[in-house]
């Protein structure tokens, strides 16, 4: 089985999810899409060495293309680990229930266009929120309203910033995101 990860940052996720794909059988992450030259995730590929394909907005909507290239990949699972834009219409429909994402936060709530990285936390701290955590869920046309899979939870204090939930939720995503894309692949019946 083939995974395609989709990652725009450092990806430290995309890292934690190939490192656990090496010890499971006839699976495989077959490459890394980016939309940013400059991410972490591109050295992180190499070192692992998994190839790189970057695109840029109007490449990455320009009719079908990244459908056509993913269907002639066998791709059985796309993953999104920190993409930063919305999936091309066609991508979705060509590829029904198997396109995941992670949200750092408990979906539904902060959730939307915007609500990504950084603010997330900001926002959860300014709302003065007992908790957050993990929202994994299949991707459709608009952003973080697909059906969720998997949440796991970590628990907020008032005294703690953007940046300790931000370490929180980290922790949680490097904990279940690999897993949980284990699972959903095994589920995939050709
Ligand atoms: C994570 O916070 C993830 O929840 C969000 O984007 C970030 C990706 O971080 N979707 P990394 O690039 O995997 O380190």
């Amino acid at each position: 089985k083939h995974i395609v990860l989709f990652a725009s940052g450092s990806g430290s996720n995309a890292e934690k999810i190939a490192e656990y794909f090496t010890d499971v059988p006839n699976a495989e992450i077959s490459l890394i899409v980016s939309n940013n030259p400059k991410a972490g995730v591109i050295e992180r590929a190499r070192k692992l060495h998994i190839p790189v394909l970057l695109f840029d907005r109007t490449t990455f909507y320009d009719t079908d293309r990244i459908t056509q290239l993913l269907l002639n990949q066998d791709i059985d699972l796309i993953v999104l680990a920190g993409f930063m834009w919305l999936m091309p219409t066609d991508l979705v429909r060509a590829f029904p229930n198997k396109i995941v994402n992670i949200h750092p936060a408990l979906l539904p709530k902060f959730g939307g266009k915007g609500m990504y990285g950084h603010f997330v936390h900001e926002a959860v701290a300014a709302a003065g929120e007992t908790e957050s955590g993990i929202t994994i869920h299949y991707v459709n046309e608009r952003y973080d309203e697909g059906q969720i899979i998997f949440q796991a939870t970590c628990a907020v204090s008032h005294t703690d910033t953007p940046d300790d939930i931000a370490r929180k939720v980290q922790a949680l995503e490097h904990a279940h995101y690999p897993r949980v894309v284990a699972d959903i692949l095994a589920s995939i019946t050709k």
